[in-house]
């Protein structure tokens, strides 16, 4: 007696993908029909829920900053979704998980797309108090935020009568700072270039609009009056050798961002004569006990509503014009890629 068996074919699988391609330095960005065997390697198989429109996505699809190695390219540096194969022994198949940084949309396939294959140790758990589109709503600007604000207490900030300072306020990573900041009970000073956006601030907590010219031009003297209890700063710049002068005795800033400039120039006075630090923020390689604090903690710290408030939806398609928006500036508060 002959036995057949038949194996049935595995089915490859489709997905759409936001696929960056660069010609003779041009690049162009178009949402495409691809198949799972181009996914690069790694050991978990993620159907991508929702991802995010982060400041270095807008770099990403426009070509900037040499940040991609290989094209064509699928951004995305954030995304949340659920596991569909995986030999890990830390997740198993159905688990929700939260993929960030790691150069994850840079120079490994990302989020832009409706099924990511990644490492597992990219990975942390969706924590239970967060739904997938909250945590995209925060993304990698609001987890830096975090960052920034786990270092600050670290280095002894509290809640008192001073002010916390935040630049760049209406961006993504200026509105989770002044919500989370504002509800564990501290006095926000939200600094911005766009005047016509202080009630959306105010609305977050903030109880001080800064204008950003007071900021953006260079201090006359090395030591300015004390006025910051703390920093959380996404603008870099002249801004921040303006704010290092400006904080208080035994105070930090975490330096965040870089949009409005890379360099910077300051005096050693307010590290000599007021004790003040200057504490670095890399979300990318954050280890990942930290981004599991994070996470829990902007679980518990960030408002629902506020969250909600500052969220705005985009699909795939919209991301091509996004991303000069976010370059520009324009883009307010948090953006969910619905995938
Ligand atoms: N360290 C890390 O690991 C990490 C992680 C995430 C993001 N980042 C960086 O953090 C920065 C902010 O990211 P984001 O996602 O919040 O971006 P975003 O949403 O575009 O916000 C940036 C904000 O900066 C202000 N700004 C823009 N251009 C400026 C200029 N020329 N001078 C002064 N202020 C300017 C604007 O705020 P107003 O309109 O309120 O003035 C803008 O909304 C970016 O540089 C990003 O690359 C770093």
């Amino acid at each position: 007696m002959s036995l057949l068996v038949t194996i049935p074919a595995r089915t490859v699988r489709m997905f759409k993908a936001l696929l960056v391609n660069e010609e003779n330095g041009t690049y162009t960005a178009e949402v495409t029909d691809l198949d799972e065997s181009l996914l690069p390697e790694g050991d978990l198989l993620v159907k991508v829920e929702y991802s995010t429109l982060n400041y270095k996505d807008g770099m990403v699809i426009k070509g900037l900053g040499r940040l991609v190695s290989k094209y064509p390219h699928i951004p995305g540096v954030d995304l949340v979704g659920e596991v569909l194969e995986t030999n890990s022994e830390r997740f198993g198949v159905g688990d929700k998980v939260i993929v960030t940084g790691f150069r994850v949309g840079e120079i490994h396939w990302g989020g832009f797309s409706q099924l990511a294959r990644v490492r597992s140790e990219w990975a942390v758990r969706l924590p239970e108090n967060l739904s997938g589109h909250e945590a995209m709503a925060i993304g990698t600007a609001g987890l830096s935020a975090m960052f920034g604000i786990l270092a600050l207490e670290r280095h002894g900030l509290v809640p008192d009568e001073r002010e916390v300072l935040i630049t760049g306020a209406v961006g993504g990573v200026g509105s989770v700072a002044v919500a989370t900041l504002a509800s564990l009970g501290y006095r926000v000073a939200a600094s911005t270039g766009r005047p016509e956006e202080s009630d959306y601030l105010k609305g977050l907590g903030a109880a001080t609009i800064v204008a950003r010219e007071e900021l953006s031009t260079p201090g006359q003297r090395p030591l300015e009056s004390e006025r910051w209890s703390g920093c959380i700063d996404a603008v870099g710049g002249v801004t921040l050798g303006r704010v290092i002068s400006q904080l208080c005795r035994n105070s930090s800033v975490a330096a965040v961002g870089l949009a409005g400039g890379g360099k910077f120039e300051a005096s050693v006075m307010p590290f000599l004569l007021r004790g003040v630090s200057l504490l670095g923020i890399d979300s990318v390689n954050a280890p990942l006990a930290l981004r599991e604090t994070a996470w829990r903690r902007l679980g518990s710290d960030l408002p629902k509503q506020l969250l909600a408030s500052m969220t705005s939806e985009a699909t795939l398609e919209d991301l091509p014009e996004m991303a000069q928006q976010i370059l520009d500036g324009h883009v307010k508060g948090r953006v969910v890629v619905k995938i």
